[in-house]
């Protein structure tokens, strides 16, 4: 998929708190289908079509957004560390069938501590019973499933507001917050 971020780029990660944020979109293992692939579980939308919808989204809400697609676990998981040293601030992920298995996925997000949205187009709790374990469900600020391409939408949606409250919060990573109004 599309990923014009510098992969090599290093420097402290700003996390959450910067005014226009870089938002990171990971998809697993075969969304590249999707269009194709079991259309009555994971509607018609192909990739290419969310990834040009989260990008016009996320720029008008004044931020810029990647996204990058893999079916392979490591290049998942490098992307994940790549984003630490990039600055991202805000991840939503899709880790597709790696959600039910991948304790190293999992792993990275923990190690790069940064904030992150779980997004499934279907709701695994409404199929087979080996859907419903998630290996990143209670690391994550939240999960929205269940609304096709729209949970995408719902997820940046939410993301945007996090990163406006942590924002106001913390106007520069290395400032204290400031006082507030009558204290
Ligand atoms: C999925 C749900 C997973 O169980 C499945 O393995 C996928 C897609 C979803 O978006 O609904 O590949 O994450």
């Amino acid at each position: 998929m599309n990923d014009s971020s510098d992969f090599a780029a290093s420097g402290p990660a700003t996390g959450y708190a910067q005014s226009v944020a870089k938002i990171l979109v990971l998809h697993g293992p075969n969304l590249n289908l999707l269009g194709n692939r079991e259309p009555e579980v994971y509607g018609r939308t192909t990739l290419a079509d969310i990834d040009a919808a989260l990008s016009r989204q996320a720029e008008a809400a004044g931020h810029t957004l990647t996204s990058y697609q893999s079916n392979a676990e490591h290049q998942l998981i490098e992307r994940v560390q790549a984003a630490k040293r990039d600055t991202t601030a805000f991840i939503l992920i899709n880790p597709a069938a790696f959600t039910h298995t991948s304790v190293a996925l999992r792993d990275a997000l923990a190690a790069v501590a940064l904030p992150f949205i779980e997004v499934h187009l279907s709701n695994p709790h409404a199929r087979e019973p080996f859907r419903r374990q998630s290996y990143f469900s209670d690391l994550a600020a939240g999960v929205i499933a269940g609304f096709g391409a729209d949970s995408y939408r719902y997820a940046l949606d939410a993301a945007v507001k996090r990163l406006a409250a942590a924002s106001q919060a913390s106007p520069h990573p290395d400032l204290p917050p400031p006082p507030r109004e009558g204290a």
